[in-house]
């Protein structure tokens, strides 16, 4: 099956999960991200047809919010948080290693697919600052040595799959 068709298709069924009822675009989203790792163009555009909602509206949504991406992203994300209490425990130079480490700037994801990297404001963790969230595993007191731990464990178990 091809990567197109298998896209419409997969995004179809989403859709029909949730009965294709119009005020579920952002659940409908969610689970299309969940799905792809981000929003492809196609499925925007099933969505828009299936739920009966102009595309420049799916587009809107999918813009609005940060969470979405309508990028290819990596296997994992990598989030450093850039907020106030993590920036004075050093974060930049957190973010500085990790840039060396993965060779990417935040909004890049590296050329294997295996790591996207952003900056995000306080995810709420302050007291563990510098705090890096890797998919949905928080790592708190990140050193420049725990990054090529953290970075080193995913990139042995990405060969491994
Ligand atoms: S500033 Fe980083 S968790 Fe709050």
């Amino acid at each position: 099956m091809s990567k197109v068709s298998d896209t419409k298709l997969k995004t179809k069924q989403i859709v029909k999960k949730h009965r294709g009822d119009k005020s579920a675009l952002i659940a409908v989203l969610q689970d299309i991200q969940e799905a792809f790792n981000y929003l492809p163009k196609d499925a925007l555009t099933v969505t828009g047809k299936a739920l009966g909602i102009p595309i420049s509206r799916v587009y809107e949504v999918a813009t609005f919010y940060n969470a979405f991406s309508l990028k290819p992203r990596g296997e994992h994300i990598v989030k450093i948080c850039m907020g106030t209490a993590c920036h004075v425990r050093g974060a930049s130079a957190i973010q500085d290693k990790m840039e060396r480490t993965l060779c990417i700037k935040p909004g890049e994801t590296t050329a294997d697919k295996k790591f996207s990297l952003e900056t995000v404001n306080c995810v709420g963790a302050c007291a563990l600052g510098p705090v890096v969230v890797i998919d949905t595993e928080y790592h708190g007191q990140v050193t420049m040595a725990k990054v090529d731990k953290i970075i080193g464990k995913l990139k042995e178990g990405a060969q491994q799959s």
